[in-house]
This record gives C-alpha cells, structure tokens and sequence, in this order.
C-alpha cells in the first residue's frame, strides 16, 4: 500500500515532491485547459493545484465540478512545468496529480462570488456568513484575533491572574446604555439582566479576596449601533486590588506591548504618551486624539481680542473660544471645496466656520477685510500653516469650539492623506471629569461609570461644583480609537452612597439597585482599580479593516439583527404564556 499523508490545501510544497497526499477541501476554481482538467482546491489555510489527466478514471467526474462542491482527492505531489509556477500562491511551486476522486458534498450556484476578494452587499455577506466566513480575509482576521487572545491570556497567566467567568444572567450594570432584559419564568414579572460589562461581579472578586482577575468577557449593550460599536462585544476585562492608577497603566502598557509583538510581531513605542482629558481637548479637539498625525489646535482668543468681527468678538466677550487649525494643501482649494468644509462643520455642530485660503497668488477669504498682516502673520505662526495651505477657523463656546474643531481635524487629515494606515499610536489620556452634564435631561451623568473614584481631594466638589470634579480615570487610545477605560474604584459605602445620590438616585432606589454592593463593602475592601479594552476594536485596528463586523465570527448589523439566524424573532404565544408576557402596543 502506497503511504497517505493527509495535508492542509496550504501545506504542500517543494518537500512533499513524489510523496502521496490526502487533500480535503471546496473547489475555488476549476479549468478545463489542453485536454486535462485543473482545480484549485481550498480550505481554511489555503489553495492547491489539483489537475486531472483523461488516463484516470477520475477525469469525467473531475469536469462535472463547480465551484464550492466538497471533494477528496488523493494523488502525487509534483513539481509543476517550467514556466507554470504562481509565485504568490504559498503551494505554487507543487501540483498535485489527482489518482482518486470521491464527491462529498454538491453546492448549489452560491448567492455571491466566494472566490473573488471583490465587494459584495453585507446583508448578502451576512445572510450567508457561513460562505463569507471562507474567505482569505475573514479566515485571517478570526486566525490573527485567536492569536491574539491566546497571548493575552498567556500574558495574564503569568503575571498571576485568574481567569474567572461571571454570569450572564445578572441585575443592571450601568455603563451608560440600555439593558438587554431576560424574563425570569420562575419568578413572573421579574427579569435578569445581561450585563453591560462584568465591572459589578470584578469588583465582588475583590473584595472576595481573589487579587488579580481577568476575563475574556462577553458584554451586552442596547445602543445605537456604529461601525464600532455592536450589541454584543468582548473584552479583556481587568481588575486588580492594592493598587494605584499607575500600577494599572503600567501593566495594560506592557500587555499591549507584548501582545502586539507575539502577534503581529510589531514593536511598539514606549512609554506610550499621555496627556490630561484638559490637555487633550485643548491641543487635538477630543478625548480620544488620533496622533498619527499633527495638525494641533491653535486658541485664536488672542490673536482677535481686538477684532471688528462681530462672530468673534461676540464670542469672545461672552467667555468663548476661537479655535484655528491649518488644512496642510488646503489653500489651493476651489470655492465649493471650501463650502463643502463650512457644511462639515455645520453637521459637527458649528454655527459657521472661517476659512482663510494661503494661496501662492494672494490671501483669500469670506472676513478678508477683518485680517490684516499682523492678524494674518500671528495666524500662521500659531497654526503652522504656510502658503499653500488653509486655515480654518470656529468661534463657538469652549466646548463646541474645541469638538467642532477636532472633527475638523480629522477631515483635514483625511483630505491631506495624513493618516498612515499601518501606524499604531498609542496614547493614555487620564484625569478625566467624574461628570459630565446630559445635554438631553440637563442633569449630571457619570463620565465612565458610577464606581469611579473621584481624584484625591475632589470628592466635596460633587455636591459643590459638580462639573469640576475630576476622577481617577484613565482610557488607552489607539489611533483616535478609544481602545479602553479603566479607574481606581471607590470603597466605602459613604462615598458610594454620595455618588449615587450625586447622580440623582433616591436612597431606596439606591438600595434596591446596589444594596448588595454598599453590603459587600461593610465586610473589608482592598483598594481596587482596573480597565477592559474593546477586543473588537483592538482587531479591527490589528488587521486594519473599517468595521468590527469584519472581525467578528457572526455580527449582527447596524439594525441589530442576525441576518443569517433571523434574530430577534416573535416570542411563541406559549412562550409568553409560560413567561406571564402579554405584548402591547405596534409590533414590527
Ligand atoms: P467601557 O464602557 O469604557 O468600560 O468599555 C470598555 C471598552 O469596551 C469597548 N466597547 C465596545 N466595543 C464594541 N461595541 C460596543 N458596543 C462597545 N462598548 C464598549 C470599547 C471600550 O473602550 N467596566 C468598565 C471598565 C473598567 O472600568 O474596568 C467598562 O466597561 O473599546
Ligand atoms: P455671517 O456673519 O453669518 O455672514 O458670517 C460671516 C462668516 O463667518 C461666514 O463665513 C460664516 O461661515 C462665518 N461664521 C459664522 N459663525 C461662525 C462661527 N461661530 N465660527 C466661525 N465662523 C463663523
């Protein structure tokens, strides 16, 4: 008997030559081509030329083939002809000689084109997730994430975490969206929640005693979905106890450092920068600047204090900011292009925007006669910008300023072709407000989550001066990503207690929530911080795609749904029945 050896469609090569393989796999392509019959046989690690010839038994059926049939093929590895070869095929050098042929299973005419790396609709993509799944670039994405969490358990593991699983069905945990809710039959009327993050059960561990934990954690978040934001996600979930905000940057930095090299085998900077929420607002217009690129925001106030135009000298008196920033190659820009970049700022959030063209032939501008050379020679210095380029500018309340102003920002970038794709740049921002004010309710919300403890000294101003508390609270930023948050928690229930009343609870909805909690820290509580990074957005960012649903096995879409199972779906009348559900209202 002749010896088999069963092989991967990505594993054969040169030193398989005149020994028999086994291949398994679907058909990615077949050719009928000078009287033989050629198929490039594919599963998940890759492609191989099988190739027919009319003296085998196997060639009739060989021509009946269609693209996605699962076949087996058993046959001599050989080298293919001079001239043959496909240098960007890993198996290109080889071709397998088909001696036997044994049909698995027939497809039908698939919905799209599996074989071809081109765009296809991403509800079609993800009705038949199972057909996209075997392409290329899926396969890599979901090889480099396992990669990836292998090494961060490896990580954890040896830096003396447990890994430990919390429930899934549980009671709210807020971090700032909607509940999913599960109905409990066995007590009518009541339900569980799923949780929006473990950060409840993680800080329970602690005070259990349990020191250092981690988890690969599923959350569960109804809000309005984005290209980086699904209802269900994963995180690496940490949490440390004796610590400082310090020691919890410190070993995440180090993770990312590590992680990053055993995956991708890249090497990061360090220290990573970091920068207050303050200073991050004022110089990049956000709490999530992407440093990939320059370009900072330049306060204007100054350079108009005297100015005859009344946008910004009304801005100006009534305690607002004049924000610049320079568009790099801007100046040569037509007047649509500059109309184009005044509604831009519009859908941000400004009431109007100045923009001042430097162009080789003149200065160019709708407020031309409110600028004159100093004005014009102060603007270039505190922006950069040069001839050639643009300066844009908004008068608006500090914070509106400063927001519209880092979206600006990115535009620019994006126009500029400022943002390298393949860069990585890390940043930490830290001291962030403990609240922030919700614009819809007009009452304080927490910025991260009500756990957070307010910064050494600061916790009198929740009641005094509410908006200028600050929190020990630290976020990782990859590449104007907010890749994850983390905080040093509060520990005594007093302080708790504050913050929830702070925040507007009443005490026995304090109690009915977090009763449990403020029990919990009656019995000795260790010191405790930790964070969760976005696995998803880590990936995305990892692979370089433009959504999470790319790296992501099975994602729903932006409306929330499963395309493929058809999920969510009615409720049975026995199932409501038996959960004490009646529904009311339009269903759709
Ligand atoms: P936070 O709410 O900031 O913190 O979440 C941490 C990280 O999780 C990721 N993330 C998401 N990814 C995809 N889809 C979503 N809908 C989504 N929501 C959040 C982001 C985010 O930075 N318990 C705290 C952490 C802590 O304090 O230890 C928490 O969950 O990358
Ligand atoms: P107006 O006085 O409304 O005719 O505006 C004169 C110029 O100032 C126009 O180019 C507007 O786009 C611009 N502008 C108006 N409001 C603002 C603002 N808040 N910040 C920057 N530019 C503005």
């Amino acid at each position: 008997m002749i010896e088999m050896q069963r092989l991967g469609c990505g594993a054969i090569d040169r030193s398989h030559i005149g020994s028999h393989v086994e291949l398994n796999g679907w058909i990615n392509r077949r050719r009928d081509h000078g009287g033989l019959v050629f198929i490039d046989l594919r599963d998940r690690d890759g492609l191989t030329q099988v190739v027919f010839d009319p003296e085998h038994s196997a060639f009739d059926e060989a021509h009946s083939l269609r693209h996605e049939d699962v076949i087996r093929v058993r046959g001599a590895v050989r080298a293919r002809p001079a001239g043959t070869e496909n240098p960007r095929l890993k198996t290109g050098q080889v071709e397998v000689e088909a001696l036997e042929l044994q049909v698995l299973s027939r497809s039908e005419v698939p919905p799209f084109p599996v074989n071809l790396d081109e765009d296809v609709d991403e509800g079609l993509r993800l009705k038949y997730r199972y057909l996209d799944l075997r392409r290329p670039r899926l396969v890599r994405n979901l090889t480099v994430r396992h990669k990836y969490l292998k090494a961060v358990r490896d990580f954890f593991d040896a830096n003396d975490f447990l890994e430990i699983e919390t429930p899934v069905l549980i009671k709210p945990t807020p971090e700032g969206a909607r509940d999913y809710l599960v109905p409990a039959r066995l007590t009518r009327g009541s339900f569980y929640a799923l949780p929006q993050s473990p950060q409840i059960l993680k800080q329970l561990c602690m005070v259990a005693g349990l020191g250092r934990y981690m988890q690969i954690a599923r959350c569960f978040r109804d809000e309005d979905l984005r290209s980086d934001r699904q209802p269900e996600f994963t995180q690496i979930d940490v949490e440390m106890s004796f610590v400082e905000q310090e020691d919890i940057m410190r070993l995440m930095e180090r993770m990312m450092i590590q992680t990053f090299e055993s995956t991708l085998g890249v090497t990061l900077e360090k220290p990573f920068p970091r920068l207050s929420f303050g200073e991050a607002v004022r110089r990049f217009g956000s709490d999530k600047p992407d440093l990939r690129f320059g370009l900072e925001l330049a306060d204007a106030g100054a350079i108009f204090a005297g100015t005859e135009f009344a946008v910004f000298k009304s801005t100006l008196e009534s305690g607002g900011s004049v924000i610049a920033l320079r568009w790099p190659g801007g100046g040569a820009s037509s007047r649509r292009e500059f109309d184009a970049m005044v509604e831009r700022a519009k859908e941000h959030g400004a009431k109007g925007l100045v923009w001042i063209a430097l162009g080789a032939d003149g200065v160019k501008s709708p407020v031309a006669k409110f600028l004159d050379d100093a004005t014009l020679a102060r603007l270039r210095e505190a922006t950069g910008a040069e001839t050639g380029d643009a300066i844009l500018i908004v008068a608006d309340k500090t914070a509106t300023a400063h927001s519209v102003a880092g979206k600006l920002r990115l535009d620019v970038a994006e126009r500029a072709d400022l943002r390298d794709p393949k860069a990585f740049a890390f940043c930490w921002v830290y001291d962030f407000p403990l609240f922030e004010l919700d614009e819809e309710t007009g009452h304080w919300t927490f910025t991260h989550h009500p756990f957070t403890s307010p910064a050494p000294g600061h916790a009198d101003l929740m009641e005094s001066d509410p908006g200028r508390a600050r929190a020990l609270h630290y976020d990782m930023v990859l590449n104007g990503v907010e890749l994850g948050s983390g905080s040093i928690r509060i520990t005594t229930p007093e302080l708790q207690q504050r913050v929830f009343r702070a925040l507007g609870m009443s005490d026995e909805d304090i109690q009915e929530r977090f009763g449990f909690l403020l029990e919990a820290f009656r019995y000795g509580v260790p010191p405790m911080g930790g964070m969760a990074l976005g696995v998803d957005r880590i990936i995305q960012i990892m692979v370089g795609e433009s959504s999470i649903r790319d790296v992501i096995a099975f994602p729903k879409n932006q409306q929330g749904r499963d395309l493929m199972l058809e999920a969510p779906s009615p409720a049975t009348k026995a199932n409501l029945e038996e959960l004490g559900l009646r529904l009311t209202g339009e269903q759709r």
